[in-house]
């Protein structure tokens, strides 16, 4: 079996540093590790319109953002084919079908449905259908692929279930014919959820609270010299301090390793040398702050850098996301024919039907 990366995002803004972090990193490693004989990014901008059919230009913007994002941080779309979802009809035939193969019910059961719904204070009557079916259009964009491996985050689970669901009852019933897909999550707490700067649960627009990849070295400064939270009990630097729960901390932990150390903290060798200090008192927060901040422009103006290039070059981007996809519109074409063939829906892919028809008058009027 063929090893196939599938994996996407929705194109509603800009990346940040928790994506980064979270995915975009893994996906630059998985992608240059050479282990995967295909890599394909999905910029799902269909599912992206299931609750933003009202504005469909924040989809249509941020379509570049994401790809200058994903180029700056070093996908390379000579190995990973980046392509758009709303130009690959194979996606929209295949949902159709694998409506059927789930009910009403088990969708208002799948976790993350739920709680989306909650976030975007959606009445029962003001639910779209689309919102509502998206895991399953999520599963068309995975199978399409015949992807094995999806790499996602862990509020992404819920939607491999309901994946593997419904591959299996398509196998049950027509046979042998679509990939079972496995979710990769990341490796440690940190990954999964870098939170945002004011120590909120997650990195989020609305809440401002928010790095983003395309910020300014200037702009990253300011959120952490003004909104990163440190230890509220830490209050003079000889205090005793904490490192569990500290943004600041956390924050390196996701980020730094020892030769930023070597290079900009050289009084400790590692990190845990320094959160040793901390914790025992004597270690200030502006210190740590302005360790971070280095630590954040080690990973952050190579991006700015990478970024800039293509921001004056949008032509190339363009062909880029234009090849990836005609590229992926044969490569799921291939899949819904399979598709259609194994559910003996294929009607006018040859002619074999009519003998078909032919035999069964015959018998109707024997
Ligand atoms: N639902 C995913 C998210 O919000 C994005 C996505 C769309 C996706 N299609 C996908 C992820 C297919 C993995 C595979 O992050």
């Amino acid at each position: 079996m063929k090893n196939i990366i599938l994996t996407g995002d929705r194109p509603t803004g800009r990346l940040h540093l928790g994506h980064y972090v979270g995915s975009l990193k893994r996906r630059v490693e998985l992608q240059n590790s050479g282990k995967f004989d295909e890599i394909n990014i999905l910029i799902a901008d269909d599912q992206a319109l299931t609750d933003n059919a009202d504005d469909p230009g924040k989809i249509r913007d941020n379509i570049v953002n994401v790809v200058l994002d994903y180029l700056s941080v070093g996908i390379d779309p000579a190995k990973t084919t980046v392509c758009v979802q709303s130009a690959l009809p194979a996606l929209h035939a295949l949902t159709f079908y694998y409506l059927n193969l789930v009910t009403t019910a088990r969708l208002s059961r799948n976790p993350t449905i739920k709680a989306e719904i909650q976030m975007r204070g959606f009445s029962e009557e003001g639910l779209p259908a689309g919102f509502f079916t998206y895991p399953v259009s999520q599963t068309a964009d995975i199978t399409a692929f015949d992807a094995n491996v999806v790499p996602v985050g862990e509020d992404q689970l819920p939607m491999l279930e309901q994946a593997r669901e419904i591959v299996e009852k398509f196998n049950k019933i027509y046979g042998e014919t679509l990939v079972l897909p496995t979710a990769m999550i990341p490796e440690n707490a940190v990954q999964r959820r870098l939170p945002g700067v004011d120590g909120k649960a997650k990195m989020s627009k609305s809440l401002g609270n928010c790095i983003y990849l395309s910020d300014t070295a200037a702009a990253v400064k300011k959120q952490v010299n003004g909104k990163m939270y440190t230890d509220p009990l830490h209050l003079q630097i000889s205090d005793p301090g904490h490192t569990e729960g500290n943004v600041v901390f956390t924050y390196l932990d996701a980020l730094c390793t020892d030769a930023h150390f070597a290079e900009y903290l050289p009084d400790y060798a590692n990190l845990d040398e320094m959160k040793e200090h901390y914790r025992r008192g004597g270690l200030g927060d502006g210190v740590c702050k302005k360790f971070l901040i280095n630590v954040l422009e080690e990973t952050l103006s190579p991006i700015r850098t990478e970024r800039a290039k293509w921001e004056n070059d949008i032509g190339s981007v363009y062909d880029i996301i234009s090849a990836g996809t005609a590229k992926a519109v044969e490569r799921t074409n291939e899949t819904l024919a399979r598709v259609r063939r194994a559910m003996r829906i294929n009607y006018f892919e040859d002619r074999s039907i009519i003998k078909e028809w032919e035999q069964l008058l015959r018998n109707a009027g024997q």
